[in-house]
């Protein structure tokens, strides 16, 4: 019996996220009517799945083509994004043709930016193939790629036409890939959906593999989360009344500051772990928040075995970091906090010294 899941992403341009074991059957559904052909931009290691993606596409009737790319952030460059519109040319792509990105986020963001530029704009549907991507990079319209600027300064908003997140393709992710992307699960537990943090805390041990009894559960809940603010606040310039999509971005302004300080070493949900603690110790601090909270933090993140601490030598490269980061603005350092479980609001320009002692607490216990 098939367990797929559909959750429906609101906003000008609604489509599906389809969840479950086994669904790549549903593809042609999400492509929708009047596409003439596809091309499915897939990385190199995953040639089968990709084959087997075209495979299934073929056989609905569509002439498909494979594009590979390099694995992982390789595959985001403006060299890599040339190939791919080459290949589109070749193909006499037109506006009636479409785009099916097949793997981790990298890969989204890349198939997603080739979408929104080839003739301004082509259909494109995504297959992430890891669970950040899922959670994350392939729902919510955010494309992009890399250069030697900075990561992600140059793309775009373009939605996709609809999200196939197959179960069955996360049974050979790598444990620690796994991991990873349970940061952002969580983080969707912190800032709006608290049954998540109790489904983890239920049961750790399963949570922290992707074949236990909750992932269905926990990956729609998470895409769900995703799903309302985009809907809201597609292009994060704040919702009215509300901190609107920014809120997407609990634990990220230290988080995204490690990964750069690293070398980018760090997995992304290790990185955010480690922000999530930080800016609950900054809530603490504030009075947002009771030193319960920040301890719930601590237990469910490290229970998954994700990382709550970090060295206690870098503040100032972090700091440096933090300031140039996208979402500051005009230099003022914006930090996503809690105001109480599920009620993320924006604190800006922190106390220097909170700032200072936050990162003391979340170094203290490093050794
Ligand atoms: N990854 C955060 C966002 O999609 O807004």
């Amino acid at each position: 019996m098939s367990d797929a899941t559909t959750i429906r992403v609101g906003g000008p341009a609604p489509y599906d996220v389809v969840v479950g074991h086994a669904v790549t059957r549903e593809l042609p559904a999400l492509l929708g009517s009047g596409v003439a052909q596809v091309a499915v931009i897939a990385p190199v290691s995953l040639h089968d799945f990709g084959t087997s993606v075209g495979k299934t596409l073929g056989e609905a009737g569509f002439p498909v083509r494979l594009i590979e790319v390099p694995d992982g952030e390789d595959a985001k460059t403006a060299t890599v994004a040339a190939a791919c519109w080459q290949a589109l040319g070749d193909a006499n792509f037109t506006r009636s043709d479409a785009i099916v990105g097949v793997g981790g986020g990298a890969t989204t963001d890349l198939a997603g930016f080739v979408a929104a530029t080839w003739l301004r704009g082509v259909k494109v549907v995504h297959v992430p193939t890891t669970l950040l991507a899922m959670v994350d990079a392939a729902v919510g319209g955010k494309t992009g790629i890399n250069t030697a600027a900075g990561k992600n300064l140059v793309g775009s908003f373009h939605t996709p036409a609809g999200v196939l997140c197959s179960l069955t393709a996360l049974e050979t992710l790598p444990g620690p890939e796994w991991v990873s992307g349970m940061a952002e699960v969580v983080k969707a537990g912190f800032i709006a959906d608290p049954v998540i943090l109790d489904l983890v805390e239920s049961d750790s041990a399963s949570a922290a593999v992707a074949t236990g009894p909750h992932t269905l559960q926990l990956i729609t809940r998470a895409i769900q989360v995703k799903a309302d603010v985009v809907a809201v606040d597609l292009k994060e310039t704040g919702a009215v009344g509300s901190i609107g999509r920014e809120m997407l971005n609990y634990g990220h302004t230290l988080g995204h500051a490690i990964e750069k300080v690293e070398d980018y070493r760090w997995r992304h949900g290790e990185a955010i772990a480690v922000g999530m603690v930080f800016v609950a110790e900054l809530a603490a601090l504030q009075g947002r928040i009771p030193h319960e909270l920040v301890r719930r933090h601590r237990k469910v993140l490290s229970d998954i075995g994700l990382p709550v601490s970090y060295r206690g030598d870098r503040w100032e490269e972090l700091h440096a970091a933090m300031r140039v980061d996208k979402k500051s603005r005009a230099d003022r350092l914006r930090f996503v906090v809690l105001d109480g479980l599920g009620t993320p609001v924006i604190a800006e320009s922190p106390a220097p010294e909170d700032l200072v002692e936050a990162y003391k607490r979340v170094s203290e216990r490093s050794e």
